[in-house]
């Protein structure tokens, strides 16, 4: 199999996993759990839950121990896309090429959607207990302690809040300032997730450092992208609207530097993740960092 189609056969695995742990459209609350299946079935590269997965196998963990983070992961992520959509925040109408979900939803229901998912999100972590002797509950408990911290205010919440804030400034925003933004809204959970699969795998701390290391690069790399996509794609290839940060006035990795520096960035980080983790050329996860450099989504 050539890396795509080995890309489409673990995105369709994932695909299978996140469905097992997503709730039933029942009951007096079945509109916000709809809208919460909405949101994640929508679709989308899966990029965390895959990583949890590949770094878990990486460091030779076996059986179903990761399966209740990765779906966890996904939902933490599309909590934090259904607000990051939100008229008070970029106001978007299309995500993973469907209407956004405060757009069908309401906006009261989009709000408490991201709300739900992100509780839901916990519940189902915890559940890795079930699926794990009592000797591997202190790797669980750790992953968790990383999955809380990431997704918080010292985590993605708070490289939100920044980005929000910097829209309105009407000084430019410092390098320094970018990357904190960059770091914490999107490295962060992309962090978390390898770290995640090293913790739940018995890496040591050295190691689960490291993992945490290069997240930050390949983080960085993956908003960088992002950024000029917003520029370069088009609404079909993204599935979202082009132009969001200019219609939001966001100070970006291009507004600052320009496209051409954005792009050599993108391939200087992501070569330094591949080496920082020592990855041999040819491994799944060292092509699957190298798709990201490149990729039109
Ligand atoms: C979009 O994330 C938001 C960012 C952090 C850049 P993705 O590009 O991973 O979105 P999906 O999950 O594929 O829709
Ligand atoms: C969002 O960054 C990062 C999140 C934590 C949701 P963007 O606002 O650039 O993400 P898109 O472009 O809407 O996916
Ligand atoms: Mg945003
Ligand atoms: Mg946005
Ligand atoms: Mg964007």
């Amino acid at each position: 199999m050539n890396f795509n189609e080995t890309l489409t056969t673990k995105v369709q695995n994932i695909e299978k996993i996140i469905k097992q742990f997503l709730p039933e459209e029942t009951g007096y609350q079945k509109t916000v759990l709809e809208a919460m299946n909405y949101s994640v079935l929508a679709g989308g590269k899966r990029l965390r839950p895959m990583l949890v997965q590949e770094v878990f196998e990486a460091f030779g963990g076996t059986g179903d121990v990761a399966w209740p983070f990765m779906a966890a992961i996904e939902m933490i992520h599309t909590y934090s896309l259904v607000h990051d959509d939100l008229p008070a925040m970029d106001n978007d109408e299309y995500r993973r090429g469907r209407k956004t979900t405060h757009v069908l939803y309401g906006e009261a229901m989009g709000i408490l959607a991201g709300d739900a998912l992100l509780n839901y999100a916990f519940e189902t972590a915890f559940r890795a207990f079930d699926k794990a002797e009592t000797t591997k509950y202190p790797r669980i408990a750790k992953a968790l302690k990383v999955l809380a911290g990431k997704a918080g205010i010292y985590g993605m919440i708070g490289g939100q809040v920044c980005d929000i804030e910097s829209e309105d400034s009407i000084e430019p925003i410092t390098a320094e300032q970018l990357m904190f933004i960059h770091e914490h809204k999107t490295a962060a959970l992309i962090q978390a997730s390898m770290m995640i699969g090293g913790i739940l795998a018995g890496a040591t701390d050295e190691k689960v450092a490291e993992l945490e290391r290069t997240g930050y690069d390949l983080g960085i790399a993956f908003q960088i992208q992002d950024d000029i996509l917003d520029v370069t794609s088009t609404f079909e290839e993204l599935g979202k609207p082009i132009g969001s940060d200019e219609k939001n006035h966001k100070q970006t990795y291009v507004t600052i530097y320009g496209l051409e520096h954005a792009k050599a960035e993108v391939k200087r980080l992501s070569e330094e993740a591949i080496s920082l983790l020592g990855l041999d050329s040819d491994s799944f996860l060292a092509k699957l960092f190298e798709s990201l450099i490149y990729r039109s989504k």
